[in-house]
């Protein structure tokens, strides 16, 4: 089918702490959605549809997919944002640190990089072959799932949702919610399953 899904890594011990960026594993509440996920997307699927996964090379990713027995594909390219030197910091620290970086980012969060990292510019050029990869993809009795991050999703959904750039690094992407986009002629069809933990 046309369609496909997406989902950001259940919730890290990162997010638990408010840093951002790391390595960090799933966090207890990370693990239960990773567990009900198979539940959510195999039931969607429908009978006769295969699955693929693709996730980042970051464990959180690859640990929400642990229980969803398909194959799966790390794309380096779908790791999140890369924020350099701010990396593992809370967004206090980085205020603190680096005020004039802050106050940047705020005024042009499309095209401030991160010193030693990457713009949501940046990230946009990183996905064009995932992007490609996903819309020539399209076969029938087979989906693809995404397993990625916040940043990344936004660029993919926005892609997909025709959002413009200024708007992209905004757009709320939920965590432990799998959302499932079919591409049609005009604009594309949404839907959301939250996994309510
Ligand atoms: O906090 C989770 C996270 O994925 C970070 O790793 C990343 O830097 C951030 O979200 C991206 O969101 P924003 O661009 O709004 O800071």
């Amino acid at each position: 089918p046309r369609s496909f899904y997406f989902s950001r890594h259940g919730e890290s011990m990162f997010n638990v702490m408010q840093r951002i960026g790391g390595d960090a594993s799933l966090s207890p509440r990370g693990e239960q959605f990773a567990k009900r996920l198979p539940e959510i997307v195999i039931r969607n699927l429908g009978e006769g549809t295969r699955l693929t996964v693709w996730t980042s090379t970051l464990r959180r990713t690859k640990e929400t997919a642990r229980h969803l027995h398909v194959p799966k594909v790390a794309w380096k390219q779908l790791d999140e944002l890369d924020s350099g030197v701010c990396d593992g910091l809370t967004y206090e620290e980085i205020e603190a640190r680096y005020p004039a970086d802050f106050e940047e980012r705020d005024s042009d969060k499309f095209n401030y990089r991160y010193h030693g990292g990457e713009s949501y510019r940046d990230l946009v050029h990183r996905l064009e072959p995932v992007i490609l990869e996903l819309e020539r993809h399209y076969e029938p009795n087979h989906s693809i799932m995404i397993i990625g991050h916040q940043a990344v999703l936004r660029a993919i959904y926005a892609y997909f949702l025709n959002i413009p750039h200024e708007r992209l690094p905004y757009i709320k992407v939920p965590l432990h919610t799998v959302v499932k986009l079919t591409p049609k002629a005009y604009g594309c069809e949404e839907e959301r399953f939250s996994a309510d933990i």
